[in-house]
């Protein structure tokens, strides 16, 4: 199919790419670079420079290349950032996107794939895992912009037809043997880790060690890239419509996902303990059977040593990430 990829210069988007041409598929990357890196982008697609930002442009590329699908991960992602700033993630992640939206209709698109979040749930009061019925209670900006364009899919398919998959991620980790995981700001747990492993820091922090959980630290559900991407090509298939969970239904604690990156990396990684960041829910972990029963999805690196693994492989060769 003809795919055409918004953000596809960034973390998660560049390595779907990488899947979805591995897959004989045709792609067009739309991508402002304000996150992503051009480097990423696989030589084999074709690359336009630009902002959903700028209505003329968005609606001019998707009708000049008349693709069947788009995906669409072009967002700002920090939670953190999205509580001081929530402006600048209602105007990305929503206002920009119907831009998106728009040009997807006008150009008589077949079906949209949409990168939405775990952060859509909220604190979940469920301990085990959640499914897609979960009552979504964002509690930050972040959330809430995902949450409000996963509405707006709803009604751009009742009142378009526009179909949709919209994949709620758990912790997307991990890497391809040529792409990774590098931003401008690093907030994630197993990049900060790692950074310690190659020496470029000297201690890791753990984010509170009071929480109701085996070992006091929050417990995350850690999802291959590859794998994730593998869903979004699945999505493609006609007739596959709606919301689905990706996550492996395993949960572990920040204090295990150090140990493992200890074991793999064959480093001490020092780590201090500090207070609880704030907006933690304590543990969250993915029903995801609806994608395996619906889309016949097949996680193949699921356990967190794999994961690791291959982030670990991906650092150690790449130091300075995309600037080496
Ligand atoms: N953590 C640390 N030390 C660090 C970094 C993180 O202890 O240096 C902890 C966090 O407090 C959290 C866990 O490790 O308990 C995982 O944190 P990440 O920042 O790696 O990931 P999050 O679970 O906070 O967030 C991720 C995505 C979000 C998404 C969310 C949905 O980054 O975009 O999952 O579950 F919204």
């Amino acid at each position: 199919m003809k795919v055409f990829v918004t953000g596809g210069a960034g973390y998660i988007g560049s390595i779907c790419v990488e899947e979805l041409l591995n897959a004989d598929h045709l792609v067009t990357v739309f991508d402002n670079l304000s996150e992503g890196h051009r480097v990423a982008v696989d030589e084999r697609a074709q690359f336009i420079e630009g902002c959903l930002s700028d209505r003329e442009t968005i609606l001019n590329a998707v009708a000049a290349d008349q693709p069947e699908a788009v995906m669409h991960f072009a967002a700002f992602a920090q939670v953190g950032e999205s509580m001081t700033d929530p402006s600048k993630y209602f105007r990305n992640n929503v206002a920009n996107g119907i831009n998106l939206l728009d040009a997807a209709v006008e150009a008589g698109v077949k079906k949209f794939v949409f990168s939405s979040t775990a952060a859509t749930y909220g604190m979940p009061d469920t301990t085990v895992p959640i499914t897609e019925q979960e009552p979504q209670k964002p509690i930050n900006p972040y959330g809430e912009s995902k949450l409000m364009f996963e509405t707006m899919l709803k009604w751009y398919r009742e009142l378009h037809g526009l179909e949709f998959v919209a994949f709620r991620y758990f912790n997307a980790a991990g890497c391809s043997e040529k792409l990774g995981e590098e931003r401008r700001v690093e907030t994630h747990l197993i990049p900060n880790v790692l950074r310690v492993a190659l020496g470029q820091a000297k201690q890791c922090r753990i984010f509170g060690t009071d929480y109701p959980t085996p070992d006091g630290t929050c417990i995350r559900d850690y999802i291959h890239i590859i794998d994730l991407a593998q869903a979004h090509i699945l999505a493609l298939k006609p007739g596959k419509c709606g919301f689905y969970n990706l996550g492996n239904g395993e949960g572990y604690s920040v204090r295990e996902v150090i140990e493992t990156c200890r074991q793999v990396s064959g480093k001490p990684i020092p780590a201090i303990e500090e207070a609880r960041r704030d907006g933690d829910p304590a543990r969250l972990i993915a029903g995801s059977q609806k994608a395996i029963d619906e889309l016949g999805w097949k996680p193949r690196y699921a356990t967190l040593e794999q994961i690791v693994d291959s982030a670990w492989r991906w650092h150690s060769a790449h130091p300075n990430g995309y600037s080496g």
